[in-house]
Order: C-alpha cells, then sequence, then structure tokens
C-alpha cells in the first residue's frame, strides 16, 4: 500500500542543514498496524508529515498504491490527505466553539448521513457527549473525539503523532484500543510515539534513531 524508498529530509535553518530522515526505506501493507519508535527530535513527525502528504521529502519516493504521492497534481495530493487519511495528534484540535458532534461532522465526507456521526459517538462512549463543548470534557474524552474526526470518513490509512501523550494510562490504553478495533476492520495504522508502552500493540514495531529506521 505505501512504499518509500531513499526518502531523506533536510530542514534548512540558519544555523545550518538538520538531516531529520536519512535514507527511509519502509513497505507498509493495506490492513498493517506499524508503530514507529524513537526518542524526540528522531523524526517520527516528519516521517508522518510526509506520509500524509503535507511534507515533499528532500529526495526518495512515497508511493501509494502505486501512486507517486509527490509526483502527483495538487488536486490529486490534496484529495489523498482529505479522503484517504485520518489524522490525530497528541492534542485533539477541536474547535472550542463547536460541539463534539459538529467537530467530529467536520471530518465527514458524505454530510448527507447524519446519523454515522451519532453512531461513531455511540460507539466511543461520547454519546451523552454529543451536544457539550470539548471545554466541557475530560481531555481522554476530547481525544476519543479527535479519533471520532478521524473515522467519521472511513479512512484507508490512519497516521496518529503521540495520540496518548497527554493521557493518563486508563485513556491512553482506550484510545490505543480504539485504534486496535479500527485495524481489525481492516484500516491500516501508522503510529509514532517516544513511549515504550507499546507492548501489546499489534503488528511491528520499528525503532527510528537520528532519522533511520532500525527494525526490531
Ligand atoms: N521546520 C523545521 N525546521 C527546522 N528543523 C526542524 C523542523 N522540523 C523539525 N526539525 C528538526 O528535525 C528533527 C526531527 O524532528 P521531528 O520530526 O519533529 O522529530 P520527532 O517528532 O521525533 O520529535 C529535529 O532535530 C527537529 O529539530
Ligand atoms: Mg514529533
Amino acid at each position: 500500500m505505501i512504499t518509500l524508498t531513499n526518502v531523506y529530509r533536510t530542514y534548512k535553518t540558519k544555523r545550518g542543514k538538520i538531516d531529520a530522515l536519512s535514507d527511509i526505506n519502509l513497505a507498509i501493507d493495506a490492513g498493517e498496524f506499524v508503530v514507529i519508535q524513537g526518542p524526540s527530535g528522531s523524526g517520527k513527525t516528519t516521517l508522518l508529515w510526509i506520509l500524509g502528504a503535507m511534507l515533499r521529502p528532500s529526495s526518495g519516493r512515497v508511493l501509494i498504491d502505486d501512486r507517486d504521492l509527490y509526483r502527483l497534481g495538487i488536486a490529486e495530493r490534496n484529495r489523498f490527505r482529505a479522503q484517504e487519511v485520518g489524522f490525530v495528534f497528541q492534542a485533539s484540535h477541536l474547535l472550542a466553539y463547536l460541539s463534539l458532534r459538529e467537530n467530529v461532522r467536520l471530518g465527514q465526507l458524505n454530510q448527507a448521513n447524519p446519523d454515522a456521526t451519532d453512531r461513531l459517538l455511540a460507539r466511543l462512549g461520547l454519546a451523552e457527549r454529543a451536544e457539550h463543548r470539548p471545554g466541557e470534557l475530560s481531555v481522554g474524552e476530547q481525544q476519543r473525539a479527535a479519533l471520532a474526526r478521524a473515522l467519521i470518513k472511513g479512512p484507508k490509512l490512519i497516521l496518529a503523532d503521540e495520540p496518548t501523550g497527554n493521557l493518563d494510562p486508563r485513556n491512553a490504553t482506550e484510545v490505543l484500543n480504539i485504534l486496535v478495533e479500527y485495524h481489525h476492520e481492516g484500516g491500516t495504522v501508522f503510529l509514532v510515539t517516544h513511549g515504550r508502552d507499546t507492548q501489546n500493540l499489534p503488528g511491528r514495531t520499528i525503532q527510528l534513531h537520528a532519522g533511520r529506521l532500525v527494525e526490531v
């Protein structure tokens, strides 16, 4: 489904060049659960942005289902990002003045199907909270709502950047369980974390050290 070949990413700064990613080679099959583990600054977010069609590699190729992501036209790349990828970050980034239901509907492609939002909120234990604004919810509930916003479009791929970073262990487990459930239904998950609490996750764990992948 996704193949990265000889991917490099350099950032140019006033104080010189930073090699954030060096010679990344990785193939991910549809339906896989891939965990990338690495310390802060190892290049995790850079890798995720490249996969999410948000950041062009300095060199190398990213193939998605045989499409060369960074050789597609802008419209096609936008379509991929909007329709095929769900994003979850460390903070939920919900809009403060919208209810949970309205926040989740921001991610919905088929607006003609409002029931889907409520079904998903119910499944994630948020039915009672649909009318509430994010500020009225716990951080764990907010993060589950952010997952709902990512899942509502039925993406092929979920990209998760330290999604449990702000959560206590119980809420972290709930969030991870939602991702595992999505994976069991055939979804592809790409999760990056600096944490070590990933032993119970399905699939592969790959280490990222100073911009280089080490499979374990
Ligand atoms: N926009 C940027 N400009 C300059 N350097 C950056 C930028 N983004 C990230 N970096 C640098 O690239 C390296 C990898 O960063 P990042 O991908 O955010 O790592 P991680 O998510 O693992 O913490 C770090 O050294 C970071 O300082
Ligand atoms: Mg990061």
